[in-house]
């Protein structure tokens, strides 16, 4: 059955380019009434409907009321199945008690969003403690993993480069980018004492004198990992780095100060609406949309 997409604001665009690899696009009105709560309305028949909203979550709190009814809207209309296309998937960091009294949030988030979906689809989410989604969705879900396209990124864009990931967390991912670019990688360890307080250890890079440092990272939040270790580069002599983020969240003014440091560029891929979008998802997320209903690829 064709898939019809939905888009929650802010992702006609991302929505609009699914929609040229499968499916078509549906119609939802949302605005707010005076008061704050959300009006919603899908002017058009969706009985039967095999129906998929397409809402990214960074700044999650605002987003998500809106995305839960337009969920139950659209199962008490008669959709068949609605499953959800979250390119970014928030609370995933918050996968553990730091301290005593503190709420596991990415357990809670999961059950409330599996409560209301019959499948999940995004692009890697944080798995840090929480080894696979699995383990906290309850539903069927599928990771599209990034790492291809950042690295046709590096192969056609940055000649030389030299890859940094930030912490052990993001060993293995950098290493798949590193092995697909054919380039060499380093991986720090970092330690964050507070939201923006980090401590990234010195990059080994003197043996790569004569590449581009490229840091790349799943998330840039409040971007400070990265500005500590842009610091320590610079420190060294070596090359302005190209700073490359799945998940360019950029809280507040983070994006304006990673330029301050004084970075050579800032990439991100396309799962968070922003100036510095260069990387496509799109496809790759089709793609797992397919392997994850059964389908061939190109089906
Ligand atoms: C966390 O471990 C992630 O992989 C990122 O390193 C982190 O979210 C970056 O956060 P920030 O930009 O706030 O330093």
């Amino acid at each position: 059955m064709t898939r019809t997409y939905f888009a929650l604001p802010g992702n006609e665009a991302f929505t609009d380019t699914l929609c040229r690899h499968d499916g078509m696009r549906g119609r939802l009105e949302l605005r707010s009434f005076p008061d704050g709560e959300s009006h919603l309305r899908f002017p058009d028949d969706v009985r039967g409907a095999d129906a998929v909203l397409v809402c990214t979550l960074d700044r999650p709190d605002g987003k998500t009321v809106p995305l839960l009814l337009a969920a139950a809207a659209l199962k008490d209309l008669g959709a068949d199945r609605v499953g959800l296309v979250a390119p970014y998937l928030a609370y995933m960091r918050q996968d553990k008690r730091f301290r005593p009294g503190e709420g596991i949030s990415a357990q809670y988030y999961a059950a409330l969003l599996s409560r209301s979906f019959d499948w999940l689809v995004t692009v890697d989410p944080h798995l840090h403690r929480i080894a696979s989604l699995d383990e906290v969705y309850r539903i069927p879900s599928r990771v599209v993993h990034a790492a291809p396209a950042v690295a046709a990124y590096i192969r056609e864009h940055i000649a030389d480069a030299v890859l940094i990931g930030p912490d052990e967390e993001s060993a293995q991912w950098v290493k798949a980018v590193a092995e697909q670019a054919g380039v060499p990688f380093t991986v720090l360890t970092k330690v964050r004492r507070g939201d923006r307080d980090v401590d990234v250890s010195v990059p080994d890079v003197d043996r790569h004198r004569n590449r581009t440092p490229v840091l790349v990272d799943d998330i840039i939040s409040t971007a400070r990992t990265m500005i500590e270790t842009v610091g320590h580069l610079h420190a060294l002599g070596m090359r302005p780095p190209v700073c490359i983020g799945v998940h360019g969240v950029f809280a507040d003014d983070a994006c304006g100060q990673l330029r301050e440091a004084g970075v050579a560029d800032i990439v991100t891929a396309d799962s968070i609406a922003h100036e510095t979008n260069r990387i496509a998802l799109a496809g790759l997320v089709v793609e797992g949309i397919r392997a994850l209903a059964g389908e061939a690829a190109g089906g």
